[in-house]
């Protein structure tokens, strides 16, 4: 049967687009979870994720689940009812983090910024500094608004307390360098359909010794699925069975960290940069105007306003039945006002940008505006010399 699906530009907040070699590896054909040639892949997984990381720890492994369940591990593991935690609130994803804090029982003191805006490092030091913080968290690249965190002045804060620090790296991993274990962050957590242009369905997570053994010691162990000893027992030495890992997913990951790997972390991180400044030049010409300044963005995701008199669902309506493009929509209180454009792993291409530039102006054109095309294209092509 063919499931008759259509091939779409992949140019929202994920799933990216995957390269042919993910998509093959995907398709082969499956071993078991425990197969000798199973674990030694596992391996390799792990071996590669560790430098996306920035990490040397023994516990950095590809958990079965999307990124969210990589924020439930966190939270199963290093967060118990009662701990003071602080969490940095500036875009839907810290929301999330800290709802979830919060139904596991913890006492939630938030930091909130405006979407679009950064999170205050003082405000962050001065919230930590009040309490007997266990546990601070921020989203590294908040794909809500496209606003990337300074991760240095609140690792200091939270040191500084004694208190854990915890990163949302659903976003950032694989499209930036990350140096995560010099900072002092001790658990981390990613998915793959973002910058390592896999297909959804796993969670990359890292946990440093400290982290480990605070989970070791809490008063109620951890649910059994994302239990650090259970998960250490399949994805460490002893290959003992936890779940049924899945396989196809695991291929296709490993097809995709070989991929980071033989572009090398900094020269893929430079592509993202490259890509998102030229979409940045184009959209003046056009009459759009990027949410986040330049200095606190995220490169593989900008959020862009819309102009006056141009409706949202019918701008991206456009941009996927003409021009067989994916665009993201604006998140809470965005909705309606944004439209949110993701330039990640496979996808972060410089004919992207024209492709997409060119939609963009046909779509606002349809619209009623009167945008530049020519000068959009031209003055992206710029910044490709
Ligand atoms: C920053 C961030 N955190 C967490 C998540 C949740 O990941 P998932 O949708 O894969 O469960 C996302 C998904 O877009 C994200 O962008």
């Amino acid at each position: 049967m063919s499931l008759d699906l259509p091939e779409l530009l992949l140019l929202g907040p994920g799933p990216s687009p995957t390269s042919p070699a993910v998509r093959s590896a995907q398709a082969l054909p499956l071993v078991g979870h425990l197969d000798p040639t199973m674990l030694e892949l596992l391996d390799r997984v792990q071996e590669r994720l560790r430098p996306l990381f920035g990490v040397d720890h023994r516990l950095t492994l590809p958990l079965a689940g999307t990124g969210s369940a990589g924020m439930e591990a966190m939270v199963s593991n290093l967060i118990e009812a009662g701990d003071r935690v602080v969490v940095g609130v500036h875009g839907v994803f810290g929301q999330r983090f800290a709802e979830s804090a919060r139904r596991a029982g913890a006492d939630v003191a938030t930091v909130e910024a405006e979407f679009g805006t950064p999170l205050d490092p003082d405000a962050m030091a001065r919230t930590i500094a009040a309490g007997p913080t266990r546990t601070v968290v921020v989203v590294h690249a908040e794909t809500s608004t496209g606003v990337l965190t300074d991760l240095a002045p609140i690792a200091a804060a939270a040191r500084a307390a004694g208190a854990m620090f915890v990163v949302d790296c659903v976003t950032s991993l694989g499209g930036l360098e990350l140096d995560l274990q010099t900072l002092g962050v001790d658990a981390a957590f990613s998915g793959t359909q973002k910058c390592l242009s896999c297909p959804p369905g796993l969670a990359p997570v890292t946990f440093s010794e400290a982290a480990i053994e605070r989970a070791a010691a809490r008063r109620q162990p951890a649910p059994f699925y994302f239990d650090l000893g259970l998960l250490t027992g399949y994805f460490g030495s002893e290959r003992a069975y936890h779940y049924t890992a899945p396989v196809s997913m695991i291929y296709a990951l490993a097809a995709a960290l070989e991929e980071v790997h033989a572009e090398g972390l900094a020269a893929r991180a430079e592509r993202h940069r490259d890509v998102a400044a030229a979409l940045r030049a184009g959209l003046g010409p056009l009459g759009l105007e990027p949410l986040v300044p330049v200095e606190h963005a995220t490169p593989m995701l900008t959020a862009i306003r819309y102009p006056d008199g141009v409706d949202d669902r019918a701008f991206r309506s456009h941009l996927r039945m003409v021009h067989g493009i994916e665009v993201g929509g604006g998140l809470g209180p965005l909705a309606g006002r944004v439209f949110r454009v993701g330039l990640m792993g496979h996808g972060a291409r410089r004919e992207n940008v024209l492709t997409a530039l060119a939609a963009f102006g046909d779509a606002l054109q349809t619209a009623g505006m009167r945008p530049d095309i020519g000068g959009a294209l031209a003055a992206a092509r710029q910044e490709f010399t």
